[in-house]
């Protein structure tokens, strides 16, 4: 799970750590390390500024990108849940079209839409993100791993007819529910 905030203030660290305070009577080193001094005073700076940014506007736009970003899944999978169920007609290119819209969801870098400080505790009432999410970042991106492989699944059997659609289903609904029984709240 990459943490947006925690990079800015990564790096500035990395930069200051280089150059221990000894190094300053080494001729040139003494220079970088100047150098780096200041460029991490900016990375403070940069730093700071940009978690208060993130603090307020920031944080509600990634909850709201993040559940537009399940809304969009969502409605092409129900179109592809609909088709099984025989709600909707089978229909190889609108088929492959929803399945396509999956495949491009699950290519995404969704963890961008998780910063820190945007769980269901901290934002409450805006997000049902449980705090599982940051607590344990490898068993949330496993489930996402799960998803991409289950909508890319089902995109390549989306145009090859109805029952093919339908065997690559029960792996795709398995995925949504997979991760929101762990890591989604039931309510807000
Ligand atoms: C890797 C985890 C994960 C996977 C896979 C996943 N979801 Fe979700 N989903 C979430 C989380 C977390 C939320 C809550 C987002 C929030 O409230 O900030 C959510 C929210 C939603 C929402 C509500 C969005 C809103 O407006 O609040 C819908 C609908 C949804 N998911 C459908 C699906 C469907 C359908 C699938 C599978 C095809 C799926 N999700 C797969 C984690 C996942």
């Amino acid at each position: 799970m990459v943490n947006v905030t925690v990079g800015w203030y990564a790096m500035p660290v990395a930069l200051a750590t280089r150059h221990p305070p000894n190094d300053r009577h080494e001729g040139g080193i003494g220079m970088k390390l100047t150098f780096s001094r200041a460029v991490a005073a900016l990375g403070v700076a940069a730093a700071v500024s940009v978690s208060s940014f993130a603090a307020a506007e920031d944080l509600n736009k990634a909850v709201k990108a993040r559940r537009g970003y399940y809304q969009v899944i969502s409605f092409n999978a129900g179109i592809l849940f609909g088709m099984a169920k025989g709600q909707v007609a089978y229909d190889a290119e609108l088929a492959k079209k929803a399945a396509g819209n999956l495949k491009a969801a699950g290519s995404i870098h969704a963890d961008l839409m998780f910063p820190a400080g945007t769980d269901n505790g901290a934002l409450k009432g805006q997000t049902r993100a449980l705090p599982k999410i940051w607590s344990d970042a490898a068993g949330f991106a496993a489930k996402a791993a799960a998803f991409k492989t289950a909508a890319d699944a089902v995109e390549a059997k989306s145009g090859d007819g109805l029952d093919a659609l339908r065997s690559t289903l029960g792996a795709l609904g398995g995925s949504c529910k997979g991760c929101h029984s762990s890591y989604r709240a039931k309510s807000f």
